[in-house]
């Protein structure tokens, strides 16, 4: 791998959240339970409806988060800081690689909760400027048979205003990404407008920006990323970001079934519009190589795949841009992580950061720490 490394620390460097009093072993201890309880709870969570659990799971955690004592478990058993961890990207400094992907916490919910499980950054939304209730339910499906998702939630969200008053009543101060889209009913002849309103909302409470325009579950957005309209559209939201000072880099996440035409004109709509960065990829609308039965993948329906069999396409994604761009684009990987290899395939195909999603939900909370510790152990 080309890139520099990071120096690296010694272990008395290494941050402790809680007061010196609390034992490492104890710590050790408490994180190895709640590893193994996370894959007992796994069996009965994948009985019940995906999207209910999400609902139920973040419930009981905003619940244990208000207990300090448990919060501070928690801190202690997920956050995992170390020097060689940190990476500086677009000015900001990430405490780790390690990101949560958009659309698990799309309201902006739960960054507080979501912070104690030692994410380096959280990406929100993906908002709209208008509340949508999205498509009808069911609309989450796993294939526990390829460690997978299809989902076609259609952008489910209460509104960027409201996500924005969310940011700031937040108490942890987490590198936060705001994920902005279109509603559903906006033609894509407007849809300038709508990720002008979301942006504009959003300014002052995220870190940096994703434009999405790479989600199948929204009719016709995916035309967005045509040369012409991907153009307007960055050259607006670029131009907003001029008059406000020019401070939040600003991202485009893209669809892993795109050509390699379509890869270079995103390559070169990047260059020419001065965007900071990709995020690759976004769900996939193929349906290649399951193990899962065709009929089963069938009575599912349309939507977006994620996990496991997504892992090559997207790294193929990773490698294609980096290498087209002479590694001028920094680019944040999403799609099939799951374990330390997983992130380190991303990373070394010329990834700065990575996200999770469907590896959150297969692995557990303690996702985080078992790739920021592999990441460490394979420097
Ligand atoms: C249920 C679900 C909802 C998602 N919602 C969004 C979204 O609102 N915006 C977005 O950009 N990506 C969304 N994604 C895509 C993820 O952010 C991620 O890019 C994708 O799932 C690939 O990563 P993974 O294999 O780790 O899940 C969603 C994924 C899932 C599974």
């Amino acid at each position: 791998m080309s890139r520099e490394r990071p120096t690296y620390g010694v272990r008395s460097q290494i941050s402790l959240s809680l007061p010196q009093t609390y034992d490492l072993t104890l710590k050790y201890f408490t994180f190895h339970v709640l590893l193994s309880m996370y894959h007992l709870i796994r069996t009965i969570l994948f009985k019940i409806d995906a999207e209910k659990v999400h609902y139920r799971v973040m419930k009981w955690l905003t619940f244990a988060c208000t207990i300090p004592p448990i919060r501070s478990i928690l801190k202690a058993s997920f956050v995992y800081r170390h020097p060689s961890l940190e990476r500086t990207v677009w000015g900001i400094r990430f405490p780790n690689p390690v990101g949560l992907a958009a659309g698990f916490d799309k309201d902006a919910k739960y960054t507080d909760q979501l912070a104690c499980l030692g994410f380096g950054f959280i990406e929100i939304g993906t908002v709209t400027p208008r509340q949508q209730p999205g498509n009808p339910k069911p609309r989450l499906f796993r294939l526990p048979a390829d460690n997978a998702l299809i989902n076609r939630m259609g952008f489910n969200n209460d509104g960027a205003t409201e996500a924005a008053r969310r940011l700031g009543v937040r108490k942890e101060r987490i590198i936060i990404g705001g994920n902005i889209g279109k509603n559903k009913d906006t033609p894509n002849e407007n849809a300038g407008d709508d990720y002008e309103k979301s942006f504009l909302a959003l300014y002052d409470q995220v870190d940096y920006f994703v434009v999405n325009v790479s989600s199948p579950n929204t009719p016709g957005l995916r035309a967005l990323q045509d040369k012409e309209p991907l153009t307007q559209l960055l050259n607006k939201l670029q131009t907003l970001n001029k008059e406000k000072g020019g401070s939040k880099p600003i991202l485009l996440k893209i669809a892993p079934d795109l050509t390699n035409e379509q890869l270079d004109d995103i390559i070169d709509i990047i260059t020419t519009t001065r965007l900071h960065g990709i995020v690759a990829t976004n769900t996939t609308i193929s349906r290649q190589n399951l193990a899962t039965s065709e009929s089963e993948v069938a009575t599912i329906g349309a939507g977006g795949l994620s996990g496991a069999p997504l892992r090559g396409r997207a790294t193929e994604v990773i490698k294609y841009i980096h290498s087209h761009s002479n590694g001028n684009i920094p680019i944040i990987a999403s799609g099939g992580i799951f374990t330390a290899a997983d992130a380190i395939e991303k990373l070394n195909a010329g990834a700065s950061l990575i996200q999770v999603y469907t590896g959150f939900i297969y692995e557990g909370p303690a996702i985080t720490k078992k790739i920021c510790k592999g990441i460490i152990q394979n420097r």
